[in-house]
C-alpha cells in the first residue's frame, strides 16, 4: 500500500491512546474511518478530531459506534453501521487495537479479571478479524494491523509480577498475525498483515484497564490508580502520537513486524541474543542497566 488516501480504515479502541492517534493521523493522511470503542464520549471526541483534519481532498467521512470487541453481535452492528454510514461495501484497513492490560495471577488471582483481559486482548482481535477480514479481502488493496506488545515475544514484567493472561493473549495475537502472512499469500494476495509490538507508550491504559476489567469507572479516580496512571502516561519514552506515526509508516513500508520505541527494539534484540536467559533475574538487571521499561518491569 503506497498511501492512505481515500482508503477506508477500521480502528478498534479509538477512544484513547494509540487508537485515537491512529484515527487522527489516518484522517490527516486522507483515509475515511470506521471507529469503535466502549466509551462513547471519548469516541465522539476522536471522531470530531478526525473530522477537523485539514486535508486537500476535503473532510474525512467518519462513522463511529460504541462496541465491545468481545461481542460478535456488537461487532456486526458496528460493521453494518459503518458500511451504511460510509457508503462502502469493503474496507482497506483493519486496525485491531483495542486492549486492556491487567496483571492478575493465574494461581491466586481473580479468574474473571484474568479471563476479561484475555478476552479483550485475544478474543477481541479474533472476532473483529472474523467480522472485518472478509471486507478487507473484498477490497482492491488491503492490510490488517494487529496490535500485540513486547509481551507478545517476552512474557514477563519482571521476576516478581505474574503476567500470564496478557502475555498469553499477546503471544496469540502475534502468532495469528504471523500465520496470516501465508493465509493471505495463498487466499488473498492483495492483503498484507503487520503485527505491532509497542514498548512503553504514554497512554491511558493503566486507568482504562482497571475501569474496564472491574466494570467500575470509579476505580480510575482512586489515588493510587490515578497516580500510577499519570506516571505511566507522562514518563513514557514514546507518545501515542509517535507510536501511531511509526505504525502507519511501517504499514506503508510493508513491514510485517513493527516494533514501536527504542525500548521495544532493544528488548527484541536482547531476547534474540540470549533467549534462554530471558526470564532470569540477570536479564532484568540488564534491562534496568539499559535504563528502559522502568514503569513496566519491576
Ligand atoms: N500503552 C502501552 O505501553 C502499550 C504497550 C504495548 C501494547 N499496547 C497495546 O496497545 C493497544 C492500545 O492500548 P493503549 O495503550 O492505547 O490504551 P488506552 O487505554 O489508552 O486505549 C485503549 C482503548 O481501547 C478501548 N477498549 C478497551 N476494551 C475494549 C473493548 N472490549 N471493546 C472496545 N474498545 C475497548 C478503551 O476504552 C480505550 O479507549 C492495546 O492493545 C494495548 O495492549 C500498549
Amino acid at each position: 500500500m503506497e498511501s492512505f488516501e481515500d482508503k477506508v480504515a477500521v480502528v478498534t479502541g479509538a477512544g484513547s491512546g494509540i487508537g485515537r492517534e491512529l484515527a487522527i493521523q489516518l484522517a490527516s493522511r486522507g483515509a475515511h474511518l470506521a471507529l469503535c470503542d466502549l466509551d462513547s464520549s471519548s469516541l465522539v471526541e476522536t471522531a470530531e478530531r478526525c473530522l477537523a483534519q485539514d486535508r486537500p481532498s476535503g473532510p474525512a467521512r467518519v462513522s463511529h459506534s460504541v462496541c465491545d470487541v468481545t461481542d460478535e453481535a456488537q461487532l456486526e452492528q458496528f460493521r453494518d453501521r459503518a458500511l451504511t454510514g460510509l457508503g462502502v461495501d469493503s474496507v482497506n484497513l483493519l486496525f485491531n487495537n483495542a486492549g486492556i492490560g491487567m496483571v492478575e495471577s493465574f494461581i491466586n488471582g481473580d479468574r474473571s479479571l484474568w479471563e476479561k483481559t484475555f478476552d479483550v486482548c485475544w478474543q477481541g482481535v479474533y472476532l473483529s478479524s472474523r467480522v472485518f477480514i472478509p471486507l478487507v479481502v473484498a477490497s482492491d488493496e488491503g492490510h490488517v494491523v494487529n496490535v500485540s506488545s513486547i509481551n507478545g515475544f517476552w512474557a514477563s514484567l519482571g521476576p516478581n509480577r505474574t503476567h500470564t493472561s496478557y502475555a498469553a493473549a499477546k503471544f496469540a495475537v502475534k502468532g495469528f498475525s504471523e500465520a496470516l502472512i501465508a493465509e493471505f499469500r495463498v487466499h488473498a494476495p492483495h492483503v498484507g498483515v503487520s503485527v505491532v509490538m509497542p514498548g512503553h507508550i504514554g497512554t491511558g491504559i493503566v486507568a482504562n484497564s482497571r475501569m474496564i476489567a472491574t466494570g467500575d469507572p470509579a476505580v480510575g479516580a482512586l489515588p493510587e490508580v490515578a497516580e500510577r496512571a499519570a506516571a505511566f502516561r507522562n514518563e513514557a519514552p514514546t507518545s501515542a502520537a509517535q507510536a501511531a506515526s511509526i505504525i502507519l509508516d511501517g504499514v506503508l513500508a510493508g513491514q510485517w513486524r513493527i516494533l514501536v520505541g527504542d525500548d521495544a527494539q532493544l528488548l527484541d534484540q536482547m531476547v534474540r541474543d540470549d533467549p534462554e536467559a530471558a526470564y532470569e533475574p540477570e536479564f532484568i538487571e540488564r534491562i534496568h542497566q539499559a535504563g528502559v521499561l522502568q514503569h513496566l518491569v519491576e
